[in-house]
């Protein structure tokens, strides 16, 4: 059984994952305005894990027996000055993201509740990878600078894998 503290973040948490799809799929419509269709693919793969990542949350407080309790979701910023800008973006918002991780895990020890300490696991890791894959793609499109159009290919290589099922 959660506790209502503990439910109560967990719901915030799974708002915030919806949040983050939301600010990607933004970026995305950012990029396919400004004719970088491959940075848009990018975008959108990136919202479509954030929706995953914000379903993990959902069956988990329901496999607890708790409710979940949708939120409203705030609206993303819709431009940016320039591909540069929108990557750093990307990557302030996944540190800030790995912060909210960690206060549910700090949550978890002080409400003694293991099985979700253990649940979170998943996204400490997961959110190691998502800084470092924002980090490489900004260093990326800062060398490319004025010419971002030069990765374009290999932003719209990016193809959208599914997290295994287990957690
Ligand atoms: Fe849900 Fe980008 O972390």
């Amino acid at each position: 059984m959660l506790s209502d503290k503990m439910q109560e973040a967990l719901n915030g948490q799974l708002v915030a994952e919806l949040y983050s799809a939301y600010l990607y799929l933004s970026m995305a419509a950012y990029f396919d305005a400004a004719d970088l269709p491959g940075f848009a693919n990018w975008m959108r793969v990136q919202a479509q894990e954030e929706v995953t990542h914000g379903m993990k949350f959902y069956s988990y407080v329901y496999e607890r027996n708790g409710r979940v309790v949708l939120g409203p979701i705030d609206g993303p910023p819709t431009d940016w000055d320039s591909p540069a800008a929108a990557f750093e973006h990307v990557l302030a918002h996944e540190r800030k993201v790995t912060g909210l991780i960690g206060g549910l895990v700090k949550l978890a020890v002080e409400e003694k509740d293991q099985a979700t300490g253990y649940f979170l696991q998943w996204f400490v890791e997961e959110q190691v990878e998502e800084e470092e894959s924002a980090e490489a793609v900004l260093r990326k499109v800062v060398e490319a600078g004025a010419e971002p159009s030069a990765l374009d290919g290999e932003l719209g290589a990016r193809v959208f894998k599914p997290p295994a099922a287990s957690s």
